[in-house]
């Protein structure tokens, strides 16, 4: 990055904390075995892995063997609710995906990928803060489904959503379900065992860690089918020679995940003022109504396109979004926010700032400064 840059684009991806990229680069010079080789050079390898997944465990709340290590959030979306439908399809489920109209294109992605192996979808119906309606939610559940997924915290509002609540009506209609937590880890202290759901997705790059490593933790008594087959490794769950620096590093991510939380309140009031801020220039908060992660705002400034405000943000040294980062460059509308009701029009005019726990006042009050003249500039041409 270049100096002066301010970075509030954190749902997109963190930068990497300075003691994760010293293990990495360790992990790179220093262990060169296969995890699966019996010499040293194996074992040596095989220890750092399993000391990962212990660390990573500890950071879900739950138990080393439950956990899957997979190349990301994406991957660990895909297998957990292919794998959960397909697993229960198997034991007589109807081949249905219920799934809130506001899921990451990860889990979306997946229920498409079900549908074309002849699974109908269910979408449920969200409130105009983002919460998912659990009473559409319950009535598509009990109309038999094999597989639900619920994100923990949405990528574009921050929205948390009940996953107790919704998982226990899930569970009461026979319903596995799928937890997508990429945007919660690091934000909410999360106790996997007690969540209400039987997998869980997580992914390294969004909390200081290295991108393309991830995890699946998978409730003891659930089965998950592969997605591929080829291999022993991860319970034969996910084939293939490890990832082993991007491992090692996301290990120690969840070793630092305390520091993460502990920042949560300093990044909440820095969130706050932001909103403050916006809102005093007239602009729109989604999903401010409901509970949301510390560091989210999804804002609007009425009349101009959300394209044109991070595209001039951008010009003045500060990333922001207009939404999920696989979504923009297009000029769709954010699903998410047409979800809430917005019209497309409405939706266009998205901005997402996702602050991180190095953002600083300062920076706050740089965004606060160029945002009237950017504002402004955008009504006039735009
Ligand atoms: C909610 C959510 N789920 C899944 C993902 C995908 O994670 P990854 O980038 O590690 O594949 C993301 C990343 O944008 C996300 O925000």
């Amino acid at each position: 990055l270049e100096p002066m840059r301010i970075y509030l684009d954190h749902n997109a991806t963190t930068p990497l904390d300075a003691r994760v990229r010293a293990a990495v680069v360790a992990c790179l010079d220093r262990l060169h075995g296969n995890p699966s080789s019996v010499h040293q050079e194996g074992r040596l390898a095989r220890d750092a892995v399993e000391s990962a997944r212990r660390a990573v465990a500890a950071m879900l709340g739950g138990a080393p063997q439950e956990v899957v290590f997979t190349s990301g959030g994406t991957e660990a979306d895909v297998l957990g609710v292919v794998g959960l439908a397909r697993s229960a399809r198997t034991a007589g489920a109807r081949p249905v995906v219920v799934l809130a109209a506001i899921e990451h294109p990860a889990v979306h992605g997946a229920a498409l990928a079900l549908r074309r192996e002849g699974f109908d979808l269910a979408e449920v119906a969200v409130d105009r803060a983002g919460r998912v309606d659990p009473d559409d939610f319950a009535a598509k559940c009990r109309s038999g489904a094999a597989v639900a997924a619920v994100a923990l915290a949405n990528h574009e509002l921050g929205t948390i959503q009940d996953i107790g609540r919704l998982g226990q009506i899930a569970h009461e209609s026979g319903v596995a379900v799928h937890c997508d937590a990429v945007q919660a880890a690091g934000k909410l202290d999360l106790a996997v065992a007690s969540l209400g759901a039987d997998a869980v997705a997580i992914s390294a790059h969004k909390l200081r860690g290295p991108k393309g490593a991830g995890a699946l933790w998978v409730h003891p008594g659930r089965s998950v089918e592969a997605l591929i087959g080829g291999g022993h490794q991860e319970r034969e769950l996910r084939p293939g020679t490890e990832n082993l620096p991007g491992i090692v590093g996301f290990g120690v991510a969840a070793e630092l995940i305390g520091e993460s939380l502990a920042a949560q309140p300093r990044v909440a009031a820095l969130r706050d003022r932001l909103q403050q801020g916006v809102v005093a220039m007239g602009a729109r908060v989604h999903g401010a109504g409901a509970s949301r992660v510390a560091n989210t705002l999804s804002a609007a400034f009425p009349g101009v396109s959300g394209e044109i405000i991070t595209t001039a943000l951008d010009l003045a040294g500060i990333a922001a979004s207009t939404g999920a980062a696989c979504s923009s460059g297009s000029i769709k509308p954010s699903p998410v926010l047409l979800a809430l009701g917005l019209t497309r029009a409405e939706a266009a005019e998205g901005v997402r700032f996702s602050l991180g726990v190095d953002t600083t006042d300062a920076d706050i009050e740089a965004v606060l400064a160029a945002l009237p003249t950017i504002v402004d500039r955008g009504r006039r041409h735009g």
